[in-house]
Formats: C-alpha cells, sequence, structure tokens
C-alpha cells in the first residue's frame, strides 16, 4: 500500500513528539512542513533529515502545492479552528493537538466541517495510549472493586513552561485537565452529566490567570468524579498523569499515574472496619505504540479499515466539554448541567 502523505502544522515544541514516531512509521511519508515561522519549518525539516518534505508559511497554499492525504496540527488552541475548515476544505483527513478547540461553538463548527467533508477527525489524547492507564482501566472495568461509585485525581506540578502558556486564559482546565478529564472517561468508562467547580490563581503565581483549579463532576452510572489540580505548585509533584483514588462498594484502589497501583477489597462482613484483602495488580500490558505514537498509529490505521479512530472528535469533544463546562462554572459559581453529546 502507498503511504499516506501528510502536512504538518505548527512545528514548536510539540511537533518533535509527532516526528519521532512519525519517522518509524512507513505508512506515513511528510510531504510538508508549515509554520508561520518559517525558520521553525525548516528547523524541524533539518533536525528529522525530511529532504523531500516542502516549507512554508501558509498552510492552503501548501496543500494546494503538495496535495497530501492527511494533515497532523499542532498549531496552538485558537488556531485548530481555521487549520480544520482549511484541511477538510482541501480534503485531507485530520489528527490535531489537544485541546479539539478552544471553545465549544469552534469545537461545533469543527464536528461540522469534518461529518461535510465526510473525513477523519481525530485529537492526540496520548496519555490514552499508557499501558499503566490500560492496565488500571481493565481492573475498574472488570469490577476488581466492585461497582464503582467514587473517584478522585489530584494533578500538582510546579511547572515553568515560558511561553503561551503564561499569558493563557484558563490555562490549567484547558491546556491540561482535558488529559485528566479524558482520562477520568476512559478509566471509568462514563461521560459527565454536570459539574461545580472553582478556578483561581495563587498568589506568587507566574502565570497571568487560573493555574490552579478544583472541580466536582457527576458522571453517568451515578459516578462522583472530584479533580484537584495546579500547575503553580512547588514540591510534592505528581506526576503528570496524576495520582488517584476510585472507591466501589467492594474495595479501593489507589493508582500513583505510572506502576504504582493499590488494591483493597473487603474480605468479610464482621467488624467497625471490614477486613480488607490486598490484591495483587496484573503486569502492566505490553503496547507496542505508546503516547503519542499510539494516538498516531490509532489514526493511520482506521484509514485503511474504515473503523473509527478512539480518539475521534465526536467522542473527544464529550472531554472538552468538561473543560468547558468547569470554566463556565468557576465563572458563575454555579453548577453547570453538560447535555449528552451524541
Ligand atoms: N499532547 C501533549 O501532551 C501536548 C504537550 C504540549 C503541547 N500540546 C499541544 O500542542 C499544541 C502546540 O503546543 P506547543 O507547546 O508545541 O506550542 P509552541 O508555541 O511551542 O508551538 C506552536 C507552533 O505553532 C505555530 N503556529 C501558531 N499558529 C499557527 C498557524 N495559524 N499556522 C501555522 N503555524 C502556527 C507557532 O509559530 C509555533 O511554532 C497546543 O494545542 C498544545 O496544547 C500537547
Amino acid at each position: 500500500m502507498k503511504p499516506y502523505r501528510y502536512v504538518l502544522v505548527g512545528c514548536g515544541g510539540i511537533s518533535g513528539a509527532w516526528l519521532k514516531p512519525l519517522a518509524e512509521m512507513p505508512e506515513a511519508v511528510c510531504a510538508g512542513l508549515v509554520d508561520i515561522n518559517r525558520d521553525a519549518a525548516e528547523r524541524r525539516k533539518q533536525e528529522f533529515g525530511l529532504t523531500d518534505a516542502v516549507t512554508g508559511t501558509h498552510l492552503a497554499s501548501m496543500l494546494r502545492k503538495v496535495k497530501p492525504a492527511l494533515v497532523f496540527d499542532c498549531t496552538v488552541p485558537e488556531a485548530h479552528i481555521k487549520v480544520a475548515r482549511t484541511a477538510f476544505a482541501a480534503g485531507c483527513h485530520v489528527l490535531c493537538e489537544k485541546p479539539l478547540a478552544d471553545t465549544m461553538a469552534h469545537a461545533a463548527t469543527m464536528l461540522k466541517a469534518a461529518a461535510a467533508a465526510d473525513r477523519v477527525h481525530a485529537i492526540i489524547q496520548n496519555r490514552r495510549f499508557d499501558p499503566h492507564a490500560r492496565r488500571v482501566q481493565s481492573l475498574l472495568h472488570d469490577g476488581v472493586i466492585g461497582r464503582l461509585h467514587t473517584v478522585y485525581s489530584d494533578f500538582f506540578i510546579g511547572a515553568h513552561f515560558g511561553g503561551f502558556r503564561d499569558r493563557m486564559l484558563h490555562v490549567l482546565l484547558l491546556d491540561m485537565a482535558i488529559h485528566t478529564f479524558d482520562a477520568a472517561r476512559l478509566l471509568t468508562g462514563c461521560d459527565p452529566v454536570a459539574v461545580l467547580a472553582h478556578e483561581w490563581n495563587p498568589p506568587g503565581s507566574w502565570y497571568d490567570h487560573h493555574a490552579s483549579a478544583s472541580a466536582q463532576f457527576e458522571m453517568t452510572n451515578s459516578v462522583v468524579y472530584g479533580y484537584r489540580g495546579s500547575w503553580c505548585s512547588e514540591g510534592l509533584n505528581t506526576t503528570w498523569e496524576s495520582a488517584w483514588r476510585f472507591i466501589g462498594d467492594q474495595g479501593s484502589m489507589s493508582w500513583d499515574g505510572r506502576d504504582g497501583v493499590r488494591i483493597q477489597q473487603v474480605s468479610g462482613t464482621e467488624g467497625f472496619i471490614r477486613p480488607l484483602a490486598d490484591i495483587e495488580p496484573p503486569p502492566v500490558p505490553a503496547m507496542t505504540w505508546q503516547g503519542h505514537g499510539g494516538v498516531i498509529h490509532d489514526f493511520l490505521e482506521s484509514l485503511g479499515s474504515g473503523k473509527q479512530p478512539e480518539t475521534v472528535s465526536t467522542d473527544n469533544v464529550k472531554s472538552l466539554a468538561m473543560v468547558h463546562a468547569a470554566i463556565k462554572s468557576a465563572g458563575s459559581g454555579r453548577r453547570v448541567v453538560i447535555p449528552p453529546l451524541a
């Protein structure tokens, strides 16, 4: 089969996490690199030895020139809507960095444009393609703690990025919590119903806007999910995957975001504190493609097989809805209902 030709747009920090696994995938070849800053595109071309790739500063002209099958969007969130429209108008399938869009209205426009063009549209949610997360997902699915009813996640990292995040509105919820909220959906198999949230910027923050947040979600199956997070918290950092506690009617499980999993199951029916048995978790499953490579590989496979990619935008929009509902709730101080999204 001939490889898919792609144009990658946005040659900043994250584009390296795409080009590295792509260099190992014969199913796709780079036809062009676009960035409003031409030097950024040239640098990536040199760094990855993409000798046949054309570089440019304007996506629409690049698509007319090289006629690729795919557009890979690594631009900043506000640019995703324009990139998607341009790509679908040129008949390309699109894989886009998270978050899908900067607003729910833009997300809806993008979903409509993908459907009208009959093109595949998926989002990089790289933390789904993590064998540690898959282990926790299958333990919960197999009922190791009985019927799951409550979930908490803690995300605390003192991250000094510099760059666009320092000036970004709702920086934690929009740029990072999308990963955690999407993981909550993956791990629990539940979708959001409503949220009550709070955002703030702690004293001494090196961000212009809210770098800390908490949110309590009501999810389907009567699951309650509590989120606490900060990008402006020095010391005792959690993993980027967060520290989780899952509570079911037969026990509890904690996960540190890497290979630390603890499970305790109720093992008797008597006593003020019921007797508990420690359960050994199964080994971490093998996964050939992980992180960005996992999402990109799943996307390429979907094009050949016709099956939907796991991170298809029509599903991923439910994670984005959690973000925007939390932002709305934090702004109004009220509980916000999240209407079901098909
Ligand atoms: N999945 C992850 O773990 C992860 C990690 C970091 C960033 N991201 C996401 O990746 C995206 C980019 O983040 P980054 O850290 O690489 O940012 P960055 O600022 O380092 O790079 C963005 C690049 O896009 C270019 N650009 C902006 N608008 C453009 C446009 N209209 N056309 C062409 N080029 C344009 C900029 O010049 C810049 O080179 C964001 O959506 C961010 O949330 C995801």
